[in-house]
């Protein structure tokens, strides 16, 4: 490759600044825009008012901004169908883009798509039946042939809050009433229920242009806003990359069980697929089961995961645009990476925005600071969301990376800040075994 390209990165997230962070370094890049982006993606790229859903307007920009390359973050647009909004449209049709089309994002936009996928591929998965609201009473007899707890799935995109599990039955009914009832719209009139699976959850990303993929390095999301896995679900409030558990003799049946029959499935199935994977996995037992499957990378599991990547990952991402893929292997830093989610109090419900924000003006050697929910209100950098930074820091054991990234997130300040303090402890435990 002997060209420079120009990049748009759509999202505005702590995953987006990670991504901008890796894309902005490397070699084969002329300008990396990012759509709309926020204050921490603005100091390696250049960030442009566009909304990501509004496809006209990213169309628009391409083209007048000679955009060689459209990088999707976060899954709504390709849900959507921004990428087959891209083919089907000669103007911009000649514009590569990472992410799925809409027939390939069902894999996250339908959990009753995904599991008739897993099965029809032997792909381990829980035991599931779906139902809507007609079936109520044969959903009820099925929830009787379960163990408690009880597992019930919104079948569409519910902003991360349409999984509930539950120990009792009467509950079990309850939830499934008020699914079809629609609390969640439409994303909820159908309903998978199924298998609770005990075991420990990490996270698998895979990058694939449809026929090869790499493998990127693993994590461990935690998702409870309460130190102790207590409380209500978040987007995610600190992640760790490599896991324990996650040896060689693992990663193999993953890579055996689940991601070569996730590729050669969407291929036997006639779905084209360039883009990025990101498994939910259960270790039950030592054997990997797909909990879930996203089309997008995880957050905050990139703020971990990309500061482990040595290798250039434009390089990457535009071999997967080539489908050449095949030709690229990643090379991965052996040490630990953690990331430490600072969030706005009163996170996952409501909280406020607008305050003032502190922080340091140097950091420490293999420190990143992620933003996530900022902005910038005359001139000061303000919060403007729940999750508002991510502490990354990579290190030769989870403790001292840990250390570095708890040592950053005491170092930020503003109102009603919060953290865990416990990201990490389960894991520190198994490395030490
Ligand atoms: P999902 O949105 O499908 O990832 O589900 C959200 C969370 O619910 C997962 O991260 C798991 O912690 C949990 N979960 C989902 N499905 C199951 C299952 N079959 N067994 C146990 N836990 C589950
Ligand atoms: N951290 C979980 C997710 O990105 O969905």
């Amino acid at each position: 490759m002997d060209t420079k390209i120009n990049v748009l990165l759509l999202g505005s997230g702590g995953r987006e600044h990670a991504l901008t962070w890796k894309i902005a370094q490397s070699p084969f890049l002329s300008k990396l825009y990012i759509a709309p982006g926020n204050p921490g993606t603005a100091i390696h790229g250049i960030n442009v008012a566009i909304n990501p859903l509004d496809f006209d307007a990213v169309k628009r920009f391409c083209l007048e901004n000679q955009v060689e390359l459209l990088v999707v973050g976060p899954e709504e647009p390709l849900v959507k169908g921004i990428h087959d909004s891209f083919i089907t449209d000669s103007s911009v049709q000649h514009i590569p883009v990472i992410g799925p089309q809409r027939k390939g994002a069902m894999l996250e936009g339908s959990k009753d798509f995904a599991k008739e996928f897993m099965f029809r591929h032997g792909i381990p998965t829980a035991q599931y039946k779906t139902f809507t609201a007609e079936k109520f009473n044969q959903a009820k007899d099925f929830l009787k042939t379960l163990n408690p707890p009880y597992v019930l799935k919104a079948d569409g995109l519910a902003a991360g809050k349409g999984v509930v599990i539950v120990s009792s039955y009467d509950d079990a009914c309850l939830n499934l009433h008020e699914f079809f009832a629609g609390k969640f719209g439409t994303a909820s009139q159908k309903v998978v229920i199924e298998e609770f699976l005990s075991g420990i959850e990490l996270s698998v990303f895979v990058l694939t242009d449809g026929l090869s993929y790499i493998i990127l390095p693993e994590a461990k999301d935690y998702k409870r806003i309460g130190d102790g896995d207590t409380g209500p679900n978040t987007g995610g409030m600190g992640a760790v990359s490599p896991i324990p558990f996650a040896n060689k003799d693992f990663m193999k049946k993953v890579e055996e069980r689940i991601v070569k029959p996730t590729i050669n499935g969407l291929r036997n199935d006639a779905i084209p697929y360039k883009g990025f994977i990101f498994i939910g996995l259960m270790n039950v037992n030592g054997d990997p089961y797909v909990i879930e499957y996203n089309v997008r990378m995880g957050d905050p599991e990139t703020e971990v995961v990309i500061p482990r990547i040595k290798s250039d990952l434009l390089a990457a991402l535009m071999a997967c645009s080539q489908n050449r893929l095949s030709e690229v292997s990643l090379e991965v830093d052996s040490r630990t990476a953690t990331t430490v989610i600072v969030v706005s109090g009163g996170y996952p419900g409501s909280y406020e925005k607008g305050k003032e924000i502190a922080i340091p003006e140097s950091l420490a050697d293999n420190t990143i600071l992620f933003h996530a929910g900022t902005s910038l209100s005359n001139g000061k950098l303000v919060t403007a969301g729940g999750r508002v930074f991510a502490c990354s820091a990579l290190g030769n054991s989870i403790d001292q990376a840990l250390e570095k990234s708890y040592t950053l997130a005491k170092s930020i300040k503003f109102d009603k800040l919060y953290y865990r303090n416990d990201i990490g402890n389960d894991l520190k435990k198994l490395q030490n075994q």
